[in-house]
C-alpha cells in the first residue's frame, strides 16, 4: 500500500479524497490549518497555514507515493507544494474547475478546447472568470512542476459535505413538499458529479499512475430530468413543481446558480456549455457515477445534519418562495 499526502483532508471533496484512500488501505498525511474539521479517523494531520511561507518546510523531501491538492483559487500554494515536495512525489494530482474554459456558452466541449488566459492572482468574489484564471495558472504550475501530473477539472460536486447550499437546496426544498418554484428550463443541461465518486475516481488514477487532464464530471442531462429524479428520490406525496419562466425569475431578482435568493443549478444562457461537457474520457478512465437518488438521500441527511431551516448561502427561503408562486390553479 501506498503513503499518500492530502493537501486539504478536512472538508468536502479533499477529505472524501483521504477516507477513500485510507479505506483502500493507504497511509493518509494531510495538511490544513485543522479549522474546517477533523481529518477522517485513521488519517494524520500536518497543521500548516499555506498562506505563511514556507508552510511546507516540515514536509519537505519527505516520499510520497502521491499527492493530491485541492488548492482553491492560489497559486503561490500550488508553487509551493511543488517546490517542496514535487521531486519525492510519484504522482500529483491538482483538482481543477471546468471554468478554465474561455467558452462556457457551447455544449459538447473537450479537455482541448481554449483556455482563459492564466492570471496570478484573484479573488473568488472577482467572479467565475478570475477563478478559472488562477486555475489556469495553478494546472500549468502542475503539469511543468511534476512529470507524472493529473489534472482533474471537476463539475459541481455535489453529495455529504457539501457546504456550497447549491444541489441541497433541491432535496431540501423538495422533501419540504407542497407547491415548489422550479425554473421553466427543462432541457437546459445539468451535470453533477458525487464527491464519493470523483474521490474514489482520484485515488484510483493516483494509484494507476493515471496522467493528463480530464473533465471530472457525469453524464450529461437535462435540469427537468435531474429536479423529476430528486423528486422522486426525496418522495414528499403533496409535492408539486411549480414552473416560472427564466423571464419571470430575473424581473424579481431571482439569481440563477448559487448565492441568496437563487434557483441552484439553473445557469444562465451564457453559461450552459459548462454543464454540457464531454466527460466521456473521464468514463472511460474510470470515472463512476452514482444514482442521483443515492447523492440524494445522501444530501438530505447531509441538509438535515446541517438545519433545514438555517439561513442559506444558495436558494429561496419560504418566504421569498411564497411570495413568488403564481396563485394555484
Ligand atoms: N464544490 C464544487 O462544486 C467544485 C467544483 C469544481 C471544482 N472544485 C474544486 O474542488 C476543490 C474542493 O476542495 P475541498 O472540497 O477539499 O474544499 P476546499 O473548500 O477547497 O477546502 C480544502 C482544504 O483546504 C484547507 N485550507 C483552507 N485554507 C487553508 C490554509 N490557509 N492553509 C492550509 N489549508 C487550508 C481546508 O482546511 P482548513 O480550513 O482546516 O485549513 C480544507 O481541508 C477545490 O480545488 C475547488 O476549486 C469544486
Amino acid at each position: 500500500m501506498g503513503r499518500w499526502l492530502v493537501l486539504g483532508g478536512t472538508r468536502f471533496l479533499s477529505r472524501a479524497v483521504a477516507a477513500e484512500a485510507l479505506a483502500r488501505g493507504h497511509e493518509v498525511v494531510c495538511v490544513a490549518r485543522g479549522e474546517s474539521g477533523p481529518v477522517p479517523d485513521g488519517a494524520s494531520l500536518v497543521v500548516a497555514d499555506r498562506d505563511a511561507p514556507g508552510a511546507l518546510d516540515a514536509l519537505r523531501g519527505e516520499r510520497f507515493d502521491a499527492v493530491v491538492d485541492v488548492a482553491t483559487m492560489s497559486l503561490p500554494w500550488v508553487r509551493d507544494a511543488l517546490d517542496a515536495l514535487a521531486t519525492t512525489a510519484g504522482h500529483w494530482t491538482f483538482v481543477s474547475t471546468l471554468n478554465v474554459y474561455a467558452d462556457p456558452a457551447t455544449p459538447g466541449q473537450g479537455v482541448d478546447a481554449p483556455l482563459l488566459e492564466p492570471r496570478e492572482a484573484g479573488d473568488l468574489a472577482d467572479g467565475p472568470d478570475a477563478y478559472g484564471a488562477v486555475k489556469v495558472a495553478s494546472e500549468q504550475a502542475v503539469r511543468a512542476g511534476h512529470p507524472r501530473s493529473l489534472v482533474v477539472r471537476a463539475g459541481l460536486i455535489c453529495g455529504p459535505g457539501d457546504l456550497s447550499d447549491r444541489f441541497g437546496y433541491w432535496p431540501a426544498r423538495f422533501a419540504r413538499g407542497g407547491r415548489a418554484l422550479v425554473p421553466d428550463v427543462r432541457d437546459q443541461p445539468v451535470q453533477l458529479v458525487d464527491v464519493r465518486d470523483l474521490a474514489a475516481w482520484i485515488v484510483a488514477c493516483g494509484e494507476e499512475g493515471r496522467t493528463g487532464v480530464f473533465d471530472g464530471s457525469g453524464p450529461r442531462s437535462t435540469l427537468g430530468a435531474v429536479l423529476d429524479e430528486i423528486a422522486a428520490a426525496v418522495g414528499a406525496p403533496d409535492l408539486v413543481l411549480v414552473p416560472l419562466a427564466p423571464a419571470a425569475l430575473e424581473a424579481a431578482g431571482v439569481a440563477p446558480w448559487s448565492g441568496p435568493r437563487s434557483l441552484p443549478l439553473w445557469l444562465p444562457d451564457t453559461h450552459t456549455g459548462i454543464a454540457a461537457r464531454d466527460t466521456a474520457p473521464a468514463a472511460a478512465a474510470g470515472l463512476r457515477c452514482r444514482p442521483i437518488a443515492d447523492t440524494v438521500r445522501a444530501s438530505l441527511e447531509h441538509e438535515r445534519s446541517l438545519g433545514v431551516g438555517r439561513e442559506r448561502k444558495a436558494g429561496l427561503t419560504p418566504a421569498e418562495e411564497a411570495a413568488l408562486l403564481p396563485p394555484a390553479p
